[in-house]
This record gives structure tokens, C-alpha cells and sequence, in this order.
């Protein structure tokens, strides 16, 4: 391994500038302006792969963004076959006057490197390409046999991922999956997480009066739309912090104590956690840690809420309907077709006869724990050891990727969660940045993860 890990370090400039090259496109994938970007980065990425050398690679159609697709299977018959599934598509860069330089304009300040998607997922992702390269240009061969999927829709729900899976199980079939879009429980503290709630969002949009009504000559005589959804929304949670949908913890695979404990000696600190955000304190379903809160218990949130007048000044305006946005996130062994026919059925039984409901099912995505005591997850174990000198932690997550269940179920293998990303990263908002040591560490870990896989 010794020759592989001094590639690696030899090739860092060159590893580094590739990925910022990687990184100026910007593969916006939910707003269609970026299509061209999304498949511009998409064939980028397939170049990235053939000069790591992997010439068994392709562009697959969509009826969205294309799926990268490549294989190497010149291991042979006896060795494993691991399928590394990475989304080089990115989330939408606003509010862009936070950010202290362009999104699209990597840069690297103290040991970070800021720009969209160094994160989430490019950085992460491009560490296997790296990786396979290294072994590639060092030893001509690879120790286990490899399929890439990169999908370009991740952050836009994966409408067409599962459709492909099924279609191409056979194509798909490996031993194991190994994904690198999570996060270190803090820096310096190696972790493989083997737990990720699930999610299902909706929307729902109250319909009153059959125009925008003048608030005084009408105001006090009729329902509001927004009012009632309003009452109808903060009624969904009550004073214990609990949801009141009604089963909605029926499924819910209650934490064992074992875990509990094992949550209780990471190096959590509440006080640094309510800095980092500027709140005074956490809040949260009685009767659990914050941990727990976000790793093992399902929540509800309202992300956006919108009806009547929002500019500037007054307009006396009773609205003639209001829509809010709202994801649930989903734990074990809840489903989101299961939750999603719960807040329907609430929702419409909770409305006052004076409206009309309308309820969209958006998109979700199951919740997964992976099995802990397997081979591919000791080989990750020793992986992320040996690359970081640290015993890594066991940890679970509070986000969501829900390619993971489908592999489980479609391909029947299980997710090996071999992130690099760190608390800080943020991801999903202004100044997106990936820690430069982890970006070069985990293409070590990535090659030592595949020699680990070959023994
Ligand atoms: N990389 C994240 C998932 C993630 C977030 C893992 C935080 C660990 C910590 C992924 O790209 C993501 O954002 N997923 C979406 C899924 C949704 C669009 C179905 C999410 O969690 O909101
Ligand atoms: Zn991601």
C-alpha cells in the first residue's frame, strides 16, 4: 500500500486542481438554467474516471440528469465487487451575498477549501476517482472489482435513480455499496455513521374565499385561509414536543440502551452547539438528548409558508388561500408512504368545514441503520484508522440518502456510510467548504478501504 498512499501524496497539487476544475461547474441540479452545467459537469466527470483508468465508462440518459456509469471488473470472479455511488449534482447557491467568495469560485482559506459542493458531495465523491487513479497508475490493477454510479439528481430528490436501479439490478449486482456524502461526528474525530432518518415532504395549501377579500369589510365574517393553516400547523406538535398525527410513532424502532450509551461517550458539547448557531439553548421532544433528537427520533418542520401579502408596507387583505411546505424526518422503521397517507388523513380531518384542502406528496426517502458487525464495515473501520492515525467513532446521521434503502432492498447489499465531511462544512448553505486534510485523507482511505475489501 505503501507505493499507493505516496502517489497519493505525491499527485496532491494536481489532486487539489482537479477538483477545483471540478468544482467551477456549476451542476445546479433543481433549477433547469443549469441543465447545460449539469451535463457539462456530468461529462467531466466521465473524463475524470477514463484518466484514472477506467475506460468501461458511460454516459447513461434520464429522463432528468445523466447517471456516470463505469465499470472495472478485471479483479476476477473471487474478489468482492463494490459499487461507489457518489451524486456530482449541487444544491442552488442563494442567498449569494453571504458568501465571502463566489460559490463557483473555489478558494482555499485556512485549510478549507470554499465552494458549493466540496461537501456535498463533489470533494467526497471525486476522493474514490482519486483513489482508483492512484492505484491504477501504480500497481495497472485494482484489489477487488469496482461499478461507479454518479447520479446528477441527488439534490433534486433522485426521481430517476430508483427507476434505473431496478431496471439495472442485474448490471448493478456487487457485494457491498460504499457511499461518501455524510459527515465526522467533529474534526479530528474519525467516524463511520451507520444510521440516516429518512424523509417525506409535503405540501398542503388551504383554499378559502374565491378571491383576496378586503380585511375590513370582510375581516372577523370568514375563515382566513392563513390563519387556519396556521392553527391547523402548530397544532401538529404539542407541548412535549411530540407530533400529534395520529400514529405517527407507531413504527418508530425505539433506541436500545446500548446506544444510548454509545451516543453518551461522543464528545458532544451543548454549549459549543448552541454558539456555533447564536441560540441560547436546544429544544426538543421531552425525554431525549439532542443526539438522540436528531439521529433516532423522526421530526416535523416547516420549511416555507406563503399566502397573501409579503411586500413592502401593509395591504388589508384576507388572503384567498396559503400554502405551507413541510418535511418530516423519518426514522426505522417508519415509511414514507406510511406517513405520508397519516398527515393527508390528519390534515383534512383537522380542517374547519369553512376551506378546502389541497395536499401534495413531494418526494421522500427511508430511513436505514446498517449492520455493524460486517466485513465492509470493519473495513472501513481500519480504513479510516489507518489513514487518520484515530480509532474512528461510531455515529448516525439526521440527513437523508435514499439510494441507500434501495440498495439494500433492490441489490440486497448493504451501505458502507464512509463520509469526510465535517459539522462545519455547510452544506446545503453560503460558504460551503470541505476541510483540505480530509479531502487528501479520504482518497487514502478510499484506496485502504479497497485494499481492506481484497484480503
Ligand atoms: N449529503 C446529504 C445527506 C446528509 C446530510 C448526510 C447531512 C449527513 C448529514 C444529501 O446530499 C442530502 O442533502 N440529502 C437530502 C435528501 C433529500 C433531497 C431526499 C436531505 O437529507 O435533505
Ligand atoms: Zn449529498
Amino acid at each position: 500500500m505503501n507505493d499507493i498512499l505516496k502517489y497519493i501524496d505525491d499527485n496532491k497539487n494536481r489532486y487539489m486542481d482537479e477538483l477545483v476544475e471540478f468544482l467551477k461547474i456549476p451542476s445546479i441540479s433543481s433549477d433547469s438554467r443549469y441543465n447545460n452545467d449539469v451535463l457539462r459537469c456530468a461529462g467531466r466527470l466521465k473524463e475524470y474516471v477514463i484518466d484514472a483508468g477506467i475506460e468501461d465508462v458511460r454516459m447513461i440518459e434520464t429522463e432528468g440528469h445523466p447517471i456516470v456509469y463505469a465499470e472495472w471488473k478485471g479483479a476476477g470472479e473471487n474478489v468482492p465487487t463494490i459499487l461507489i455511488y457518489g451524486h456530482y449534482d449541487v444544491q442552488p447557491v442563494d442567498p449569494l451575498n453571504l458568501w465571502t467568495t463566489p460559490p463557483f469560485e473555489p478558494e482555499i482559506r485556512g485549510g478549507k477549501l470554499f465552494a458549493r459542493g466540496t461537501a456535498d458531495d463533489k470533494g467526497q465523491m471525486f476522493s474514490h476517482v482519486k483513489a482508483i487513479e492512484a492505484y491504477m497508475k501504480t500497481k495497472g490493477k485494482l484489489p477487488v472489482n469496482i461499478k461507479l454510479l454518479f447520479e446528477g439528481e441527488e439534490e433534486a430528490g433522485s426521481s430517476n435513480l430508483e427507476k434505473f436501479i431496478q431496471d439495472n439490478a442485474e448490471m448493478l449486482a456487487c457485494d457491498a455499496a460504499l457511499i461518501s456524502d455524510t459527515e465526522w461526528f467533529a474534526e479530528g474525530v474519525p467516524s463511520l455513521c451507520y444510521g440516516l432518518r429518512g424523509v417525506q415532504n409535503v405540501e398542503v395549501t388551504v383554499n378559502g374565499p374565491n378571491r383576496d377579500l378586503h380585511s375590513g369589510s370582510f375581516g372577523g365574517a370568514i375563515d382566513n385561509p392563513l390563519n387556519v393553516l396556521c392553527d391547523m400547523i402548530s397544532s401538529l406538535k404539542d407541548k412535549h414536543g411530540r407530533i400529534t398525527i395520529p400514529g405517527f410513532y407507531d413504527n418508530v424502532l425505539e433506541l436500545t440502551d446500548v446506544e444510548r450509551e454509545g451516543f453518551k461517550t461522543l464528545p458532544y458539547d451543548e454549549k459549543a452547539y448552541c454558539d456555533d448557531l447564536s441560540i441560547e439553548s436546544v429544544n426538543g421532544e421531552i425525554g431525549f438528548t439532542t443526539l438522540e433528537r436528531v439521529w433516532a427520533r423522526p421530526s416535523l418542520d416547516l420549511n416555507g409558508i406563503y399566502g397573501g401579502y409579503t411586500g413592502e408596507g401593509s395591504k388589508t387583505i384576507l388572503p384567498s388561500k396559503a400554502t405551507a411546505k413541510i418535511s418530516m424526518r423519518l426514522v426505522p422503521h417508519q415509511t414514507p408512504a406510511e406517513v405520508v397517507e397519516k398527515i393527508e388523513k390528519h390534515l383534512k380531518s383537522i380542517a374547519p368545514p369553512t376551506v378546502t384542502i389541497e395536499f401534495t406528496n413531494l418526494h421522500g426517502g427511508t430511513p436505514v441503520l446498517v449492520e455493524r458487525e460486517s466485513k465492509p464495515v470493519d473495513a472501513a473501520m481500519t480504513a479510516l484508522e489507518k489513514a487518520f492515525g484515530k480509532k474512528p467513532v461510531f455515529m448516525r446521521e439526521g440527513g437523508s440518502i435514499p439510494v441507500v434503502d434501495q440498495f439494500r432492498v433492490v441489490l440486497n447489499v448493504p451501505s458502507v456510510l464512509m463520509g469526510f465531511g465535517l459539522p462545519s462544512d455547510n452544506i446545503h448553505s453560503p460558504n460551503e467548504n470541505y476541510s483540505v486534510e480530509n479531502y487528501y485523507g479520504g482518497i487514502k482511505t478510499s484506496a485502504l478501504f479497497l485494499d481492506e475489501m481484497s484480503k
